[in-house]
């Protein structure tokens, strides 16, 4: 399963890069309005930072909802660097750009993702990748997991190529059952791929060790 990390904080993306385990990054405008950047020259000079720092695919919102709008910028983010990947909302008119893209062989994400009904639809329109929201579901008492498995289902049972990037990865739980349904992706903060890493056997395991080195004399 790929990693991918979702915030536009350029230290935690260098710092899951440096762990050696990261595939891609994901933005959203709430993302990018978290980290203080503001106008269209510093946002796509945002981007191209992160683009720098990572080998793999870097998902850009468009802010637009309507077709037009969506075109226009997507197509400047996509001609912003070869990483960049335009994303786009579960919308009718997000479909239809998703359908433009790929038939221009643009990669998409299709985003704000809730039911298998519309990751359904980005796989007919040609979605790379089709981002359900794990935890927003799971914030209001619907099983998120569920999600990622009928998707799995749908998906398998016909061979659409659409990858899975299961979203709003809040913990390691998420990750581990993501990789267990099959989930192509997991995009998720720092703290929960660190996470992954924890364990007091190996701190415990490891102290010893570290003790009885001591003892040889090296
Ligand atoms: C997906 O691409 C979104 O950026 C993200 O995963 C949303 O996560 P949140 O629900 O934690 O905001």
């Amino acid at each position: 399963m790929k990693f991918f990390i979702d915030t536009a904080n350029l230290q935690d993306i260098e710092e899951a890069q440096a762990l050696g385990v990261l595939d891609g990054v994901t933005t959203n405008p709430s993302l990018m309005a978290k980290e203080g950047i503001t106008g269209k020259q510093n946002i796509l000079n945002h981007y191209l930072a992160i683009c720098n720092i990572v080998e793999g695919d870097v998902s850009a919102e468009v802010i637009s909802t309507d077709f037009e709008g969506m075109v226009r910028e997507g197509e400047e983010l996509a001609a912003l660097h070869p990483q960049i990947v335009v994303k786009l909302p579960m919308i009718g008119d997000g479909v239809k750009a998703c359908k433009y893209f790929s038939s221009k062989g643009i990669r998409t994400n299709v985003t704000l993702v809730f039911s298998a009904g519309q990751a359904l639809l980005a796989a007919k329109a040609g979605a790379t990748y089709v981002s359900p929201f794990l935890g927003r579901l799971d914030d209001v008492s619907t099983d998120g997991m569920h999600l990622i498995s009928e998707i799995r289902e749908i998906y398998d049972n016909y061979g659409y190529q659409t990858q899975i990037l299961s979203a709003s990865v809040r913990h390691t739980m998420h990750i581990i059952n993501c990789a267990k349904i099959g989930s192509d992706i997991m995009t998720g903060p720092l703290s929960a791929i660190k996470g992954l890493l924890k364990h007091p056997l190996t701190d415990i395991g490891l102290k010893q060790f570290v003790e009885d080195a001591k003892k040889m004399n090296l």
